[in-house]
């Protein structure tokens, strides 16, 4: 079929799962290059109010346009497609909870795998075959050995969750075999992200108790939950507890401009990757109670901690080989662990319910410093704050430039100002 041609000057760049910790961090970055977003996101584990945020820490660079919509509505996708010419696509969207996968494997199967499909089926009909996918160090499975993995190290993850990017990567890496010197793709394969923009403004805000560590010690931190289980404290390491690659949330979101940007060279020099893997990690290992030992001095004051019995399913050490990405794509974490810990508890003081509280869309609350570094003003008390914010299923939601102030943002989303339009009507910001 002949897909007609559309008008565009400016190139844009889709974004699913944009509102999610990983994504909306993204967007900050992506944003403050002046770049233009179209970001789809069924907001079933992130919230609107995150895109707002990031709009504002941009300093309303760029433009967002969001449409609420899940990727396994392909007729709602195609509208999209319809709408804008896409330049690239970075594919966020997925339910990544790894013990809920395997109690429902098909919904993890279903959501990730046919919504990955449903994706690239529609970037290669509308021909844009540019693409960054969300995968996991998860995919390694079991290390064979405690040395820094290396992306050519074999792949086998461990459960349903980790099946699915595994899969991903491999219809992928088909979908570039089938189509030589047409697709850019790159799969970038993240190991533990934590942390949260240094102003404190977004961040992490996962639904019901928090399955990895740093969001539960947060929680801990900040009263919402009595105690830290720390699972195992007999593994091969050097204070027996589980050993990790932390990454800062920020330095991952670089990790997605650098790999926009080997993209668009490549397709600049008339050339084509086909489908990479690459690894974002800081290639150094902190454990469990180095993790727990930090973010106490972001605290200021020691965490209580219980050593319990190891997680199923988990292993002592897992440490990525970052040099591929920073060889291929310039691209190295940047941050330190005090930053990752300064700039979570800075987070959790000022949102200590996340986003939303029981009266709607919360504003951060004035922040507490932490000690160890310093804090990016801006204007927390000019943020929206909203009881609700009118939905459209899928119309987008353009939060364009012309109200650019905080002022101005904030007016345009009071509900006086701000009617709720009927079911299909633009909302504009
Ligand atoms: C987990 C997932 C992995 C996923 C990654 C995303 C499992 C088995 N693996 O990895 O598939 O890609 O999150 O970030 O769930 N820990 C505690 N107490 C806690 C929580 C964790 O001691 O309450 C320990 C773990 O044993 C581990 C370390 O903290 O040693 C990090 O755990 P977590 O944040 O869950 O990440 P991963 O296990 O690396």
């Amino acid at each position: 079929m002949t897909v007609p041609s559309r008008p565009h000057d400016q190139e844009t760049i889709l974004v699913t799962g944009g509102a999610g910790f990983i994504g909306s961090h993204t967007v900050v970055e992506l944003l403050s290059l002046g770049k233009h977003l179209v970001i789809v996101d069924n907001l079933c584990n992130s919230s609107e109010e995150a895109l707002h945020r990031a709009k504002i820490l941009a300093n309303n660079n760029g433009s967002l346009v969001f449409h609420k919509a899940d990727i396994l509505d392909a007729i709602a996708l195609e509208r999209v497609f319809e709408q804008h010419k896409f330049s690239a696509c970075i594919h966020f969207a997925g339910l990544k909870a790894v013990g809920e996968s395997a109690q429902i494997p098909l919904g993890y199967y279903q959501t990730n795998v046919t919504g990955t499909l449903n994706v690239i089926q529609l970037l290669q009909k509308y021909n844009c075959r540019n693409f960054i996918f969300s995968s996991s160090a998860t995919v390694y499975g079991l290390p064979t050995s405690e040395a820094p993995i290396k992306e050519d190290a074999s792949i086998g993850a461990l459960n349903p969750y980790g099946r699915t990017k595994q899969y991903i990567e491999e219809i992928l890496q088909d979908i570039a075999v089938s189509e030589p010197n047409l697709w850019n793709i790159i799969l970038l394969r993240y190991f533990n992200p934590v942390g949260a923009h240094q102003s404190g403004i977004i961040g992490e805000d996962p639904n019901g108790i928090p399955n990895n560590l740093m969001p539960f010690v947060a929680q801990v931190a900040i009263g919402r939950r009595p105690v830290i289980s720390v699972f195992g404290d007999d593994y091969d390491t050097k204070d027996g507890t589980g050993v990790r690659d932390y990454i800062h949330i920020v330095d991952l979101a670089k990790g997605h401009v650098a790999a926009l940007n080997k993209i668009q060279s490549t397709v600049a020099a008339n050339s084509a990757l086909g489908c990479v893997p690459y690894n974002l990690g800081s290639g150094v290992g902190y454990s469990v109670m180095d993790m727990i030992h930090t973010m106490s001095k972001s605290v200021g004051r020691a965490l209580p901690y219980k050593a319990v019995a190891r997680r199923v399913g988990d292993v002592g050490s897992v440490i990525a080989d970052p040099s591929l990405s920073e060889r291929e794509l310039g691209w190295k974490a940047e941050k330190t662990l005090q930053d990752m810990c300064d700039d979570l508890w800075r987070w959790q003081t000022q949102n200590p319910d996340g986003y939303i509280t029981t009266s709607g869309t919360s504003t951060p609350t004035t922040p507490t410093p932490a000690s160890h570094s310093s804090i990016v003003t801006l204007p927390t008390t000019l943020l929206p704050i909203v009881t609700s914010v009118p939905k459209a299923t899928l119309k987008p939601i353009a939060l364009d430039t012309e109200a650019d102030s905080p002022a101005a943002f904030a007016m345009a989303l009071s509900p006086s100002s701000s009617p709720a339009p009927g079911p299909n009507a633009d909302i504009a910001f």
